[in-house]
């Protein structure tokens, strides 16, 4: 029989017994768990509602079943229906009396999301370093190759060059963003429902403030009605999950098509890649197609938790044992997505010859041809006119822009003097962008100096 059978007479059948349990998800909150008891066990005691000697006890039986717990050596059984009846029955059975006072003035519902938002705080610790770990790795690769040149694309089609450093940098920025929605959702999730007990509080004289600052939370929430039943913080982990993730997919895009044999920009390490159980020639980019996949999942578990919360009423509703299972997969996916995309930044090898003939393939010069008649006192407008011509030459004759002659851009405008060949150069052109976040050298490497003081102020935070 349920620790909470007293009013019953029948058992509920085998199936809804499984039905209703979320042992199976939640049995990974059982440190959580443990630690938010021992607390509230201590604060009982020191506010005189139930005996030192009794919650001594109590703690030292908490100990030990997270030793049996963490040595495998604890018999979970579903008739427990979670991690908190799991937990009591077992302390009752170890130290008798002392173990059925434990659950004075608390409810599983102040308890559960207890133990959920203490769960969070720490997923969240962890995905911050993951996310860091990352930042590190795509700067390493900027930093090696300052000077690398590639196409930018608008399109996916050749539209300006652009540094590879520039475009690793990029993806920084979105991780920095990444830290700093996940460190908001560590935030949400920093303030203690335990004392709200089942919705309305308790008669006893609980002392919040004393188990909020044993568990380490920032602050005791003001409302028992809301403490039970809010789960913001587990939707804003959730949230901060599925960006970072969308943002992985756009890389692991990107590295895909560059490791193709159109692009052939970088080579992925084996240890990244897998061959074909037919095709003995492939290498494919397998984990960062997979990465690229996982995206759908964690979105789809922010989607679930959304429309589980929808239209719930006041105060707790079973249906919030439905928030975990997705949360928890939400970051341990992502968490396992960081680590994959930071080893194989890690590992890729550039080809910056192959980058480099790209970038002059396609006319790459043109908004530089055109911003050069436009210096001259020509009308931008009509300057893009005159460059559109001059392309529409060059497709005409199959050769590029640096490939004609000055007479060639003079038949066009008079404007143009010998110095228009000397501005075709690609390094000449990304050189020339040297505003606050162009692609310039001189520009680049300020936003790294900038990049890593957010890389190193975000470390110190975790
Ligand atoms: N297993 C439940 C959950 O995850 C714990 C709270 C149950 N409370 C209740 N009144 N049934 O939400």
């Amino acid at each position: 029989m349920a620790l909470w059978s007293g009013r019953f007479t029948e058992n509920v059948s085998e199936f809804t017994q499984r039905f209703g349990a979320s042992l199976p998800v939640d049995k990974a909150l059982y440190a959580q768990d443990i630690a938010g008891s021992t607390a509230h066990a201590n604060m009982l005691a020191s506010c005189g509602v139930i005996a030192s000697k009794d919650a001594q006890s109590i703690e030292g039986g908490l100990a030990r079943i997270k030793e049996r717990i963490e040595a495998g050596d604890f018999a979970f059984d579903i008739n427990d229906e979670d991690i908190h009846m799991s937990v009591e029955r077992a302390l009752i059975a170890d130290i008798g009396d002392a173990g059925a006072r434990l659950h004075t003035g608390r409810s599983r519902n102040d308890q559960v999301a207890t133990d959920t938002r203490l769960f969070a705080k720490q997923r969240c610790a962890d995905l911050m370093a993951a996310n860091v770990a990352l930042r590190h790795a795509l700067v390493e690769q900027a930093e090696a190759h300052p000077a690398t040149i590639m196409p930018g694309y608008t399109h996916l089609q050749h539209a300006q060059p652009v540094l590879f450093s520039h475009h690793m940098l990029a993806y920084v920025w979105m991780l920095t963003r990444d830290f700093e929605r996940l460190a908001a959702a560590r935030r949400a999730a920093d303030a203690s429902p335990l004392g709200a007990a089942a919705l309305a509080g308790t008669t006893y004289p609980l002392d919040r403030q004393m188990t909020a600052d044993a568990l380490g939370f920032a602050s005791v929430i003001p409302n028992s009605l809301d403490a039970v039943s809010d789960r913001d913080f587990l939707l804003d982990l959730s949230y901060a999950c599925s960006v970072s993730c969308m943002h992985l997919s756009r890389l692991c895009e990107e590295i895909v098509l560059w490791s193709s044999a159109e692009f052939d920009f970088i080579e992925l390490s084996d240890a990244f890649s897998t061959g074909s159980s037919i095709m003995p020639q492939k290498k494919n980019p397998d984990f960062a197609e997979l990465i690229r996949g996982k995206t759908g999942r964690v979105v789809g578990d922010l989607v679930a938790l959304l429309v589980t919360m929808k239209a719930l009423p006041l105060a707790y509703n079973k249906d919030l044992q439905e928030d975990k299972e997705g949360a928890i997969d939400a970051a341990k996916t992502l968490e396992d997505c960081l680590v994959c995309a930071a080893g194989m930044i890690a590992t890729m090898q550039l080809k910056p010859e192959n980058m480099r003939t790209q970038a002059k393939k396609g006319y790459l010069a043109a908004t530089d041809v055109a911003d050069y008649l436009a210096k001259k006192g020509m009308p931008f407008r009509s300057a893009h006119a005159v460059v559109g011509h001059l392309v529409l030459l060059c497709e005409q004759r199959g050769c590029d822009l640096d490939d004609l002659s000055l007479e060639d851009f003079q038949a066009e405008s008079e404007l143009f003097e010998a110095d228009i060949v000397s501005s075709l150069d690609l390094d000449a052109i990304v050189a020339a962008r040297t505003t606050i976040g162009g692609t310039a050298g001189s520009a680049v490497a300020e936003q790294m100096r900038q990049a890593k003081a957010a890389l190193a102020a975000d470390e110190a935070v975790i």
